[in-house]
Parts: structure tokens; C-alpha cells; sequence
């Protein structure tokens, strides 16, 4: 199987562990949004998952690693053990904890079978020598808890619509991105999924949209199709081309039946205006 792979999840009983993997890691859970480098003419496949992408901010300085299993310049050294726990931590085996950057707050909230398929997948991707700078870490950080992430998902649970669309939300790092940074950080208490954050890049400016089930404001008049069609096409409801650093190409992936539980969840977001 590819970097890439080509797994979905259409029939979730049929799915091997590695499949599974490919799938969270490829589709909802878009760590190549992050971790493949990218050049004009897009993500570099030849680098898949091999890092690169810089995130410059007034507390950290930070490329995204390479978490290919290259021996010295990826994760090739870390144990199944020490994957599992950084993932849900963001404690590397050397301690350092990772910037928060890393959506590791939100992985918490994987099923352990789940874990086991995530790292189980990054095992098995190509290798790639890249090396990167090391992080310049300036100020201390926090990794703020994530709305949702200590809900205990059990396998049983996720077979519930709404659940698992929770469930696939939280994994998605979606809030993360939709709601407003307050002083202490992201306002999840008041302003979950309102949008407003503004996010720069070679895009230019784009800013997140109001996902709360709204009627006016957020998508509460929009049809089950047509919030399909943004998550997965990048399209807005009047046809808009949405920007980065949504990751389209990836959610492209997700499951009809996935996609169906997102939109079900979606609509339970409390209208904000
Ligand atoms: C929003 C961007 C983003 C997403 C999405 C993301 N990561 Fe990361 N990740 C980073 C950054 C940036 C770092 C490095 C931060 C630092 O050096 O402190 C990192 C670090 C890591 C590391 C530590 C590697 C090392 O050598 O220290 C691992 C492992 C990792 N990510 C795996 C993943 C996996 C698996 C996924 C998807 C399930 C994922 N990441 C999704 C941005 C992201
Ligand atoms: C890395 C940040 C990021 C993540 C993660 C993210 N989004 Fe977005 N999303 C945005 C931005 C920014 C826009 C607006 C883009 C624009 O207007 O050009 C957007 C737009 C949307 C829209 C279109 C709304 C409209 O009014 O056009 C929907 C629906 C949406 N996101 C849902 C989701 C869901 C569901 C997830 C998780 C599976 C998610 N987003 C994850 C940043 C993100």
C-alpha cells in the first residue's frame, strides 16, 4: 500500500487493521496536511508524511517532523509503545513534549483499537531520509484540552450517528480550527465551532467559517449535500471555492456513512450567531 493508500471505510467490518489505519490517517485525521511538504505544484508525494512545513509563532518555532520510519531522520527508532503514548500525550521518548501545534489534545480521544491501527499504518509507510531543523521552543506551552477528546469513545458507541460523528469530529481536529482563540487560548467554553480564525498563507487570508447549526450564521439551512459537498470538495454553499488549510483533499476520503455521522454531529453544535 501507498503513503496515500487507498482504503475507505465503506464497509468498516471488512476493514484490516492496516486499512483502518490508512484510512484515519489519509481521511479524517489528515496528518499529510501538516507533515507532507509542500511546493508549487502541491504536496510533494515523494516526501510523503516526511515533514518539512514550518509553523512560526510567538511561542515556538517548529517544522513539521518526519514521521516516516526512516531510522535517523523519521520515527523509525521509536517503539509501537512509545508511538501509542506520544500520540495521545505528545510526550516524545526523549520527554520533550511536542508544540500543541500537534493536535495530539484531540488524538486522546482514539479507541485503543484505533491507536493501534494509526500507528500500526505509520509503521508500514516508505521510509524517507529528510532531515529538518531542530525546533526553537521561546516560550512554555500548554496543550489546552479539546472539546470532546475525554468522552472514553468505546467501539460500541461509535456505531451511534451523532456519537460517532462526535467522535470523527474530535478526530478531525475541526473545533480546533472553527473556533476563535481567546487569551487563554481557544475559546471552546463560549464560541466552540463559530469560526473567525484567520489563517495566512500562500493562500493568502482565509477564515474559518461558522459551523454551529445556526440558521443564518452557521449551517443550519444548508442541506445534508451541500455540507458534504464543503467538507469534501472545498465548495461553499453558493459555490464559493473555500481556501486552505482545510484539508479537502483528504476528507475527499471519508466514508459516505462517516461523512453522514460528521454531518449528524455537525447539526447538535449549539447555534451561534
Ligand atoms: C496541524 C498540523 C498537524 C497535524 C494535523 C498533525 N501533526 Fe504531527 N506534528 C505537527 C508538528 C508541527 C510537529 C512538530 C512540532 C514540534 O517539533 O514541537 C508534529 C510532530 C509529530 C510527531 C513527533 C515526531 C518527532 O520526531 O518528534 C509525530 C509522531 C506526529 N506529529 C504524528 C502525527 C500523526 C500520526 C498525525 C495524524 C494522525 C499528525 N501528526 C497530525 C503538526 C501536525
Ligand atoms: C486547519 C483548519 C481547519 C480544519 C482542521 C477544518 N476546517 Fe473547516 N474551514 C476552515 C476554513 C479556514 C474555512 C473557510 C475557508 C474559506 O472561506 O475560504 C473552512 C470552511 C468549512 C466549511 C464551509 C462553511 C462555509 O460557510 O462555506 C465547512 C462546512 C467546514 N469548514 C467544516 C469542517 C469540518 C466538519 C471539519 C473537520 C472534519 C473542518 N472543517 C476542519 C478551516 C479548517
Amino acid at each position: 500500500m501507498g503513503a496515500l493508500g487507498a482504503a475507505t471505510a465503506d464497509d468498516g467490518a471488512a476493514q484490516t487493521p492496516l486499512e483502518r489505519g490508512a484510512y484515519l490517517v489519509n481521511g479524517v485525521m489528515a496528518c499529510a496536511n501538516c507533515h507532507t511538504p509542500v511546493d508549487a505544484n502541491g504536496p510533494v508525494l515523494s516526501k510523503a508524511l516526511a515533514g518539512g512545513r514550518l509553523f512560526d509563532t510567538p511561542a515556538f518555532k517548529v517544522y513539521a517532523s518526519n514521521i516516516t520510519p526512516d531510522r535517523e531522520t523519521g520515527i523509525g527508532a521509536w517503539s509501537e509503545a512509545e508511538l501509542r503514548s506520544f500520540l495521545t500525550t505528545g510526550i516524545r521518548p526523549s520527554k520533550v513534549p511536542v508544540a500543541p501545534i500537534m493536535p495530539v489534545a484531540f488524538y486522546k480521544a482514539l479507541t485503543l483499537g484505533d491507536l493501534n491501527a494509526v500507528v500500526g499504518y505509520l509503521r508500514s509507510v516508505q521510509p524517507v531520509r529528510n532531515e529538518l531543523p531542530s525546533a526553537d521552543y521561546r516560550q512554555p506551552f500548554a496543550h489546552q484540552e479539546a472539546p470532546f477528546a475525554n468522552k472514553a469513545f468505546r467501539e460500541a458507541d461509535l456505531q451511534v450517528p451523532a456519537k460517532r460523528g462526535m467522535y470523527l469530529v474530535t478526530l478531525g481536529h475541526c473545533l480546533e480550527c472553527h473556533t476563535l482563540m481567546g487569551k487563554d487560548g481557544h475559546d471552546y467554553g463560549t464560541a466552540a465551532g463559530k469560526g473567525g480564525r484567520i489563517f495566512a498563507g500562500p493562500w493568502g487570508e482565509s477564515r474559518s467559517s461558522n459551523i454551529t447549526a445556526h440558521s443564518d450564521a452557521g449551517l443550519g439551512n444548508w442541506t445534508d449535500d451541500e455540507i458534504k459537498r464543503a467538507i469534501t470538495q472545498g465548495v461553499s454553499r453558493d459555490g464559493r471555492k473555500l481556501k486552505p488549510p482545510m484539508a479537502f483533499a483528504a476528507y475527499a476520503r471519508i466514508s459516505p456513512q462517516d461523512l453522514d455521522a460528521i454531518v449528524a454531529f455537525l447539526r447538535t453544535l449549539k447555534p451561534l450567531e
